[in-house]
């Protein structure tokens, strides 16, 4: 079922388009990355999903109706969330909930629940200030949570967390989207693509590609031919690229990706070429473009 629908959304900052004109729709149930490089307007456009921004046009729908306020719905997470460092874990949730029109003991009921759940409550009486990158986060995700959303946004969730922290977040959203469908954005393709059903991918303020993770990767993988040599070869390099079954060669140091139209054809001349003309080869792999040879293509574009 749909959930959540985006109709043409636009904004703009005075002369300034950051997003220009996006059409998805997110089913209920699902974890959607939007993927994106700095700018791309991911954050312009969850915040205008969470109520935080108003769309310049455009308009959104919501389990499909048209809606204009969806934050009852929503929970969000913001890239850079700000914390009363002074309060504690619970004293903060219960705020939060308070705030999202909670009673008191609901609040209190559900701030309980929730620090149980992203491995709080141990701390829940320790002040917010000394708290860890991935504990606040985790915090963050507690809060967003709070009014039993149907659609958890979060903005880049991981990007400022340590390792250990990306692993903690990580781990709690996939416990999370069990029950509830999350809207994420990140830069990091290998954190969608380990948890994300569906991607969008952002440019320029364009949704460029849109799907589910086996979709894109099934219509866009190409096979490519990774051939590290012991010296430079790029004159030979440079002849190849005319070759009808290779669309595009790559060279970086001793290193070529080559990518492929044609894999058998492709894959027996070239061989035949390194061997006849005794090129210096180390190492000659065939492989499949992946997600993030994809996303460079669609930010290089
Ligand atoms: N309040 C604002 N006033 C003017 N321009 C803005 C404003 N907010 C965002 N922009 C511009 O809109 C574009 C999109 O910004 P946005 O923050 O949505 O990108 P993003 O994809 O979230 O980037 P990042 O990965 O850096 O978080 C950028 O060029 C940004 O400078
Ligand atoms: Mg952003």
């Amino acid at each position: 079922m749909e959930l959540l629908k985006a109709n043409d959304l636009v904004k703009r900052f005075g002369k300034m388009t950051a997003v220009n004109g996006i059409n998805f729709h997110i089913e209920e149930g699902r974890c959607v990355s939007l993927l994106g490089p700095n700018g791309a307007g991911k954050t312009t456009t969850l915040k205008m999903l969470s109520g935080l921004l108003q769309p310049t046009s455009g308009s959104m729908e919501f389990n499909g109706e048209k809606a204009k306020d969806l934050r009852p719905f929503i929970g969000y997470l913001p890239q850079y969330p700000a914390f009363y460092n002074w309060m504690s874990g619970k004293e903060f949730l219960v705020f939060t909930g308070q705030l999202a029109k909670l009673s008191r003991k609901e609040a209190e009921k559900r701030s309980e629940e929730l620090l149980e759940r992203v491995g709080l409550t141990n701390a829940k009486k320790r002040s917010i200030g000394g708290y860890s990158g991935g504990m606040r986060q985790r915090l963050g995700l507690a809060q967003a949570l709070i009014h039993r959303p149907k659609l958890l946004i979060l903005d880049e969730p991981v990007s400022a967390l340590d390792p250990l922290g990306r692993r903690e977040v990580l781990d709690m959203m996939r416990e999370i989207k069990q029950e509830t469908t999350i809207l994420f954005s990140t830069h990091v393709l290998h954190d969608a693509e380990e948890i994300s059903d569906d991607i969008l991918i952002m440019h320029d303020g364009e949704i460029a590609i849109s799907g589910s993770i086996g979709t894109v990767i099934n219509k866009y993988q190409q096979p490519i031919l990774q051939i590290e040599f012991e010296s430079q070869v790029d004159d030979w390099l440079k002849t190849i690229e005319s070759y009808s079954f290779i669309s595009e060669v790559t060279i970086e140091g001793h290193k070529a990706s080559i990518v492929l139209n044609d894999i058998v054809n492709g894959k027996q001349t070239l061989l035949k070429e390194i061997v006849d003309r005794k090129l210096p080869v180390r190492k000659f792999e065939i492989a499949q473009t992946t997600l993030e040879d994809l996303f460079m293509k669609v930010v290089k574009a």
